[in-house]
């Protein structure tokens, strides 16, 4: 551990674009491994493998048990990023499976006529849906990195679709939050309530609709969803809802094949999320910031004052300039640049806290709903995925007769300008609604690299996403391993609102006190938050290690066979 201190200490490099100075070595992994935030995903991505599937296979199945076995975090009328490294071509990619804006959205959709926004309008009911990109990433991933068929892969969601699911308390607990949404569709209420209630634990959940989709995409691939009877009572549903959907929008989806960003840090290559997610150009701002501050070495209140700083530094850049890429110019190399860094911490005191507004006007805000799974193969395939229908149930809305419970993904985009979303972000002109637009995402499936470790790690959380995946990387280079990553008590910043939000363990009242005198408004969190799921392959003794976060009730499983 001193060691590894010293070492980064005396290398003062922040951050750079030079993503083959950290060398590999060739070997297999001795162990495929998953964690997931369901034991019924797990277990179906493994058998997956077992049956001859690679990584790639089991995220397809991991991902549809997910959708229909945790309806609430994720499913087929919601999106994600896919975070992809192929062994054999040692090439990584980045699907972009996020929702799109309708055809027909425009930047006032969720304004009244005073300018003001709707309450509710980007939450609840099919106007907050926006275009779902999860079965096209699917489709994607299949045919292109698999080895079997979907035929094969979306088998289990397609059994546990039948057969059903029980309810357990997760369930419950975000079955009452969203019940005023859920109640108000009827075909949702008849899917996930009990006679207009929260279902008991135990209670068995089937969706035998949601089966014959998934059954369709087998036969058809994405036309049994985005074509054909499905998309029309989609739309159909959705418009007489009072949503804006057309039989073009759903048409026209299309994932995007992104480059994720690669820069190395100290001894570390990280591999991490491109825009529209805001995670990695977030992180690599942050680490480069802090990396001025030797904040390694530092105890446990300065380091977390430096990593405070460098988070509202982010957070205000991500407040600023990020948005879809199609749509707005991005200055990614300046803002994960050293010199960007530099000049960030100029204002940055390590006695001091600085006053968010003092950074320039709040345009900025976003829990455990979505979900993240990290797998690893004995080819050394590996995907991190965060797949996501936003608020708990999405919309709460499922249009007749499909079994399809749609995101409310229009939350992420800026409603009004300074206005903030359900995650306290604030808006800003790069994140306005418009026609086809990917609204600006916190999801970060991250990678990160050192001559002998491989780490594989995501969350959900909204905007605290970023700040647990910086938290983790910071625990990686410190030596720990998954269980510790997973575990650790988090802290968040977020620019604005101006306070450091944390875990009740994640200091003690010393500590408190200490960063409340430099100036940090302190605010305990009523709950834990995330649901991390990290593998780590140790190249040395050549062995795997998995962690779910004991804050869900996920599984992490390494297969020794
Ligand atoms: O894409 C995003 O950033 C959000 N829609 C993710 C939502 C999320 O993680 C909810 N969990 N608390």
């Amino acid at each position: 551990m001193k060691k590894l201190i010293l070492m980064l200490c005396l290398i003062t490099a922040n951050v750079i674009a030079a993503p083959d100075v950290v060398s590999t070595k060739n070997i297999a992994p001795s162990d495929a491994a998953i964690a997931s935030a369901s034991k019924l995903a797990t277990e179906a991505g493994l058998k997956i493998i077992k049956e001859g599937g690679n990584a790639f296979d089991a995220a397809v199945t991991v991902a549809t048990v997910l959708a229909v076995a945790e309806p609430y975090n994720s499913g087929l009328g919601g999106g994600g990023f896919l975070l992809l490294y192929r062994a054999k071509d040692k090439t990584y990619s980045f699907i972009d499976a996020r929702e799109v804006a309708p055809a027909t959205a425009a930047a006032n959709l969720y304004l009244d006529s005073r300018g003001n926004p709707i309450d509710g309008a980007t939450l609840n009911g099919p106007l907050a849906a926006a275009i779902p990109g999860e079965v096209a990433g699917m489709v994607y991933l299949e045919k292109n990195y698999g080895k079997l068929s979907l035929e094969k892969t979306l088998q289990p969601a397609i059994d546990i679709a039948n057969k059903g699911f029980n309810v357990d308390k997760l369930y419950q607990e975000a079955a009452q939050r969203r019940l005023a949404a859920l109640l108000a569709s009827p075909a949702a209420a008849q899917l996930f309530l009990h006679d207009g209630l929260v279902p008991a634990v135990g209670y068995v959940i089937k969706q035998p609709e949601l089966a014959k989709v998934l059954s369709l995409i087998v036969k058809e691939g994405n036309a049994g969803f985005y074509h054909g009877p499905i998309a029309k009572k989609m739309v159909t549903g959705v418009k007489e809802a009072g949503g804006i959907w057309q039989l073009k929008d759903l048409k026209n989806y299309k994932v995007i094949v992104r480059k994720p960003l690669i820069r190395v840090y100290h001894n570390a290559k990280l591999i991490v999320a491109p825009p529209p997610s805001a995670g990695g150009i977030a992180l690599i701002t942050m680490l480069n910031i802090a990396s001025g501050y030797d904040f390694l070495t530092e105890k446990k209140v300065n380091r977390a004052h430096i990593l405070t700083e460098a988070m509202r530094r982010a957070f205000y850049d991500r407040s600023q300039h990020l948005g879809d890429p199609n749509y707005t110019n991005i200055p990614t190399e300046q803002l994960t640049s050293d010199a960007h860094a530099r000049e960030a911490s100029k204002t940055l005191s390590k006695e001091k806290a600085t006053a968010s507004v003092s950074l320039g006007e709040g345009h900025v805000g976003e829990g455990t709903h979505t979900t993240h799974f990290s797998i690893l193969d004995k080819e050394g395939n590996r995907v991190a995925a965060t797949l996501s229908l936003n608020y708990s149930f999405g919309s709460g809305f499922v249009p007749q007769g499909t079994g399809v419970l749609l995101n409310d993904q229009m939350d992420d985009f800026s409603i009004n300008l300074g206005g903030e979303n359900l995650y306290g972000l604030v808006g800003h002109q790069s994140n306005m609604v418009a026609p086809g637009k990917r609204p600006l995402s916190s999801m970060s499936p991250t990678f990160v690299e050192t001559k002998d470790k491989v780490a594989i790690l995501g969350t959900p959380g909204g905007s605290r996403i970023i700040s647990m995946v910086l938290l983790a990387i910071i625990d990686f280079m410190d030596g720990n391993r998954p269980l510790s990553w997973v575990t650790l008590p988090r802290f968040h910043h977020q620019f604005m609102p101006d306070e450091i939000q944390y875990e009740k363990d994640a200091f003690n009242n010393d500590q408190v006190q200490a960063l409340q005198q430099k100036g940090h408004k302190m605010r305990m969190v009523d709950n834990p938050y995330g649901n991390m799921q990290a593998i780590l392959w140790d190249k040395k003794n050549n062995k795997v290690y998995a962690a779910s976060d004991p804050r869900g009730n996920g599984s992490a499983q390494v297969l020794n066979e």
